[in-house]
């Protein structure tokens, strides 16, 4: 898996959801980075230091987006709710054990899990609650 580019189609129609969508990617992109970083031998406390910054983040983030749905009253919440839930699970039960036997694969298994369900998820389950929920902000305004 490349470097994760923004692009338009990522927009979900609510900046501020936006710009942490950015930062996740520039989280993933970090992770890209030590992969191919080959001064560095044992990467371990650069994988640890990444999965940290990338598990406290997604919390932030998810809170704000589920903050926004419940103040549309979005439908959709609870299950959207779930899939942030379950990512926290997977990226927060990471065995650092495991990490150190086997760095490399270990960093190709986090960058494809983190990569694929960022797309996936931006482009399927926030594209439809930013569609929503900005419709409904307007109203509100
Ligand atoms: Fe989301």
């Amino acid at each position: 898996m490349m470097q994760l580019l923004w692009k338009s189609e990522y927009s979900v129609g609510i900046d501020e959801v936006d710009v942490q969508h950015r930062t996740l990617f520039e989280i993933f992109n970090e992770i890209h980075a030590l992969r191919q970083d080959k001064t560095v031998v044992d990467k371990y406390d650069g994988i640890i230091t990444i999965l940290v910054r990338l598990s406290n983040y997604a919390e932030v983030h998810f809170h704000t987006e589920e903050e926004i749905m419940a103040g549309c009253n979005y439908p959709q919440l609870a299950e959207h709710r779930q899939k942030h839930q379950d990512f926290m699970e997977k990226v927060n039960n990471i065995d650092p054990d495991k990490i150190d036997m086997q760095q490399d694969r270990y960093l190709r298994e986090i960058m494809d899990f983190v990569g694929n369900w960022l797309c996936d998820h931006i482009l399927v389950m926030d594209k439809e609650m930013g569609g929503f929920c900005a419709a409904v902000r307007q109203q509100q305004q």
